[in-house]
């Protein structure tokens, strides 16, 4: 088990955007019950794994300072997983290059560990395939084994139970990143006081018309039924948000959503020339600390080489 074959191994692991977030009854375990349509979207992390006696995990990039050290980090977390799952000897050094904003309800901190899972699992040079590590992953929080699997994907249970989803077509998405940060927990807890007074929730459903528009490609239908329970958790907890959403609907675009559990919200576009006009209207209208464009699907969790194979001269060039 030794890392013999290379020194590091680097995995680049994509952000989500929830298309439909639909949230039922609480749990026994404290988990919503959630029916969920994921997309992985052109937003990505960099997990670097190499040698360490002991686990380490170094955090890059501008929100860096956001990241707690140690057992608060959920990357630093996977690598333990994995290791006493499998009695690896030796621990792991990891490097976090982050891009997904932190706190934003894109699973950017899911997207570590299941960047770490896959970095580690292929350092380590273990006998483990992609479901093992989604299993394991699950066992870290909801949102962890989407990040492997890439794509779309419907997510059931507490959203961890994945089935891929044809999707046809390219999801011009522009996101408005906001200034503010919310926990996902207290999202869902804002979730339960909403629902206090009314009657039993419903087991929850992803809207045939979404599913429906999405197999199809229509990115317009799609754009007219993207539906997040949690929005109105979000704009209590975050109340610049719903300006955001009204400016961006204001633009003209498919659609808009706030992404899982907020503050980013993502509004839908027909195509890259009209993604990259709307990011500059919105740029100039203020209402985002950060505006950032990114398409979907892209492919899960992937390792991602520094190697160049030594170009060959032996052939002359032609004159
Ligand atoms: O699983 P993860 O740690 O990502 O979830 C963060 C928190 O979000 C949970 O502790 C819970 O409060 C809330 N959550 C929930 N129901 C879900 C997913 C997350 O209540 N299905």
């Amino acid at each position: 088990m030794s890392p013999s074959t290379t020194d590091q191994v680097r995995v680049r692991v994509p952000a989500k955007i929830n298309l439909a977030l639909c949230v039922g009854a609480t749990r026994q375990d404290g988990y919503h019950e959630l029916a969920t349509l994921f997309q992985a979207v052109s937003l990505f992390d960099e997990v670097t794994a190499s040698g360490s006696a002991e686990i380490t995990c170094e955090v890059f990039g501008p929100q860096a300072d956001h990241i707690g050290p140690g057992d608060e980090n959920l990357a630093y977390r996977a690598a333990r997983l994995l290791k006493n799952e499998y009695g690896v000897s030796e621990g792991v050094r990891l490097r976090i290059d982050k891009t997904i904003p932190v706190a934003g309800g894109m699973a950017g901190g899911s997207a570590d560990a299941a960047g770490a899972l896959l970095a580690c699992a292929r350092y380590w040079e273990l006998p483990a395939s992609l479901e093992d590590l989604m299993a394991l992953g699950a066992r870290l929080g909801a949102d962890v084994p989407f990040p492997l699997m890439g794509g779309c994907a419907v997510g059931l249970g507490k959203g961890e139970t994945l089935t891929p989803m044809l999707c046809r077509g390219s999801f011009h998405w522009v996101l408005a990143l906001s200034a503010s940060k919310l926990s996902t927990p207290e999202v869902f807890r804002q979730f339960d006081q909403l629902h206090t007074s009314k009657s039993p929730l419903n087991p929850p459903q992803i809207p045939r018309e979404l599913m429906m528009a999405l197999t199809a490609g229509d990115t317009t239908r799609v754009g007219l039924n993207l539906t997040n329970d949690l929005h109105h958790s979000s704009f209590a907890l975050a109340p610049e948000l719903p300006a955001t959403l009204e400016a961006g609907l204001g633009l003209g675009c498919l659609g808009g959503i706030v992404s899982g559990s907020g503050p980013t919200v993502a509004f839908l576009l027909a195509s890259e020339t009209e993604a990259t006009d709307f990011a500059g209207r919105l740029t100039a209208l203020g209402v985002a600390g950060q505006v950032r464009q990114a398409v979907g699907p892209v492919p899960g969790a992937t390792v991602v080489t520094d190697f160049l194979p030594p170009m060959d001269f032996s052939d002359p060039i032609p004159a």
